[in-house]
């Protein structure tokens, strides 16, 4: 569900970074992107365009150089428990449970007490029931991975990053996660920012595809993915809508 006006402003943005002998590397030049409450949006572009770096700036983990960047009006500056940041890398805590790791951001938030009910929500919303007392060295990489989307969504962020987060998960653990983002999404309607590498999930979860140029990354292509839920990877719409992306990362 899409609604509103645009949540998230970025215009114009512009991020380089300068190595120690004082070269500038432009990372991100003139990005633009609009999205609204509820839209699910893919970043898709060639290693090094500036991806990550774009979510870092929506996180407020790093500021921009040009241009302007806002959600809900007001310019990003610092991280916020209302934007949630998924990385690549599982990043959990070793000496905690399964439980204990999704519940550590509302520890840290001090919300604990009042929301304590969405921690077994999130658990069961994540196929982990069960495991809410493993540690993380017992469970599987895609367990370890749907517990670091936990940790995320149970602070019901307006806003979630995902870098990569299904990338080193086999095909099927995949899918059942791209499944359960979608079941997330249905219920709470955030703002999710994708990056991925695969095109079919790109077309398989997003409402837009935002397709990046190489370094510096600026817009290249904005394609609309306007296809019903659950979506038919094998549909002739579909597999259109794949080589409607494929097309525009054809830079040669
Ligand atoms: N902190 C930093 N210091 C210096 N250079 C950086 C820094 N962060 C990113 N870069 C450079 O900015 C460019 C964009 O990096 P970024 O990580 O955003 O790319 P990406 O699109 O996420 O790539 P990938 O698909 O490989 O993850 C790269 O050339 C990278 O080397
Ligand atoms: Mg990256």
């Amino acid at each position: 569900m899409v609604t509103g006006e645009h949540k998230l402003i970025a215009e114009h943005i512009t991020r380089w970074f300068t190595s120690e002998d004082g070269v500038r590397l432009m990372a991100l030049e003139d990005f633009n992107l609009k999205v609204n409450q509820g839209e699910v949006v893919a970043l898709i572009g060639p290693s090094g365009c500036g991806k990550s770096t774009f979510l870092r700036l929506v996180a407020g983990l790093d500021e921009v150089q040009e241009g302007t960047l806002t959600y809900d009006g007001q310019p990003i500056t610092a991280p916020d428990p209302n934007r949630g940041f998924v990385f690549q890398q599982a990043n959990l805590y070793p000496w905690l449970t399964v439980e204990k790791n999704v519940a550590f951001g509302l520890k840290a938030n001090k919300v604990y007490k009042e929301k304590k009910p969405r921690v077994q929500e999130m658990i069961d919303l994540m196929g982990l029931t069960g495991f809410e007392k493993s540690y993380p060295h017992q469970i599987s990489g895609g367990m370890a991975a749907r517990v670091a989307i936990a940790q995320t969504l149970v602070m019901d962020p307006e806003v979630i990053l995902l870098d990569e987060p299904l990338s080193a998960l086999d095909a099927f653990t995949r899918a059942v996660i791209q499944d359960e983002i979608l079941k997330m999404v249905d219920r709470f309607h955030p703002i999710v920012l994708l990056v991925t590498h695969d095109i079919e999930e790109a077309v398989y979860l997003s409402d837009r595809v935002v397709v990046l140029s190489p370094r510096p990354g600026t817009n290249v292509a904005d394609i609309k993915i306007d296809l019903p839920h659950p979506r038919d990877r094998i549909s002739p719409e579909f597999i259109a809508k794949r080589h409607e992306v494929l097309d525009a990362l054809d830079f040669e």
